[in-house]
């Protein structure tokens, strides 16, 4: 559960632009997706269903290229995401205990968002620099070799 500052109104005005900023071409789904994306921190479905209604294309066929992709989510996300590498190479050097730690910190569960609208937490697949696993990202900074007793400095860097 987060704090919504951002209504209906909102939510159209931003696919709108997003959708005249390239023409409504079909071929431009993506660079619109991630503006959306980008100006909300996710996809609401009353953007969805805006951009389905103007560029024609079906509700199903843009929740399936939203999901494809991870750099797009369809969920009120937090100001700060946090992406958890649970790639097995991560996971054998010592990830397991990283994540509990950071679980524990947050009181949170993967896919979830603090009530206060300031994390969401997430899992993802390799992020690409298994050698200095355990990994994970918080925004865009990755943070690697990390161990459970640096977890409440790193979250506490984005206070
Ligand atoms: S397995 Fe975690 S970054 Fe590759």
């Amino acid at each position: 559960m987060t704090v919504n500052t951002k209504n209906d109104r909102d939510f159209i005005k931003t696919a709108d632009e997003a959708v005249d900023m390239y023409h409504s071409k079909r071929e431009e789904l993506i660079p619109i997706l991630m503006r959306v994306n980008q100006q909300l921190g996710y996809i609401p479905k009353e953007a969805m269903e805006h951009i389905s209604s103007r560029m024609h294309i079906p509700q199903s066929h843009l929740y399936s290229v939203a999901s494809f992709y991870h750099m797009f989510s369809t969920q009120e996300t937090g100001r700060h995401i946090i992406k958890f590498c649970e790639s097995a190479p991560c996971h054998v050097a010592g990830g397991r205990e990283v994540f509990e730690a950071l679980k524990e910190a947050l009181s949170l569960e993967p896919g979830d968002t603090t009530e206060d609208g300031k994390w969401t937490l997430m899992t993802t697949s390799c992020l690409g620099v298994c050698a200095v696993g355990p990994v994970m990202m918080v925004d865009e900074d990755i943070y690697g070799n990390i161990s459970p007793n640096q977890i409440p400095d790193i979250l506490a860097k984005y206070e």
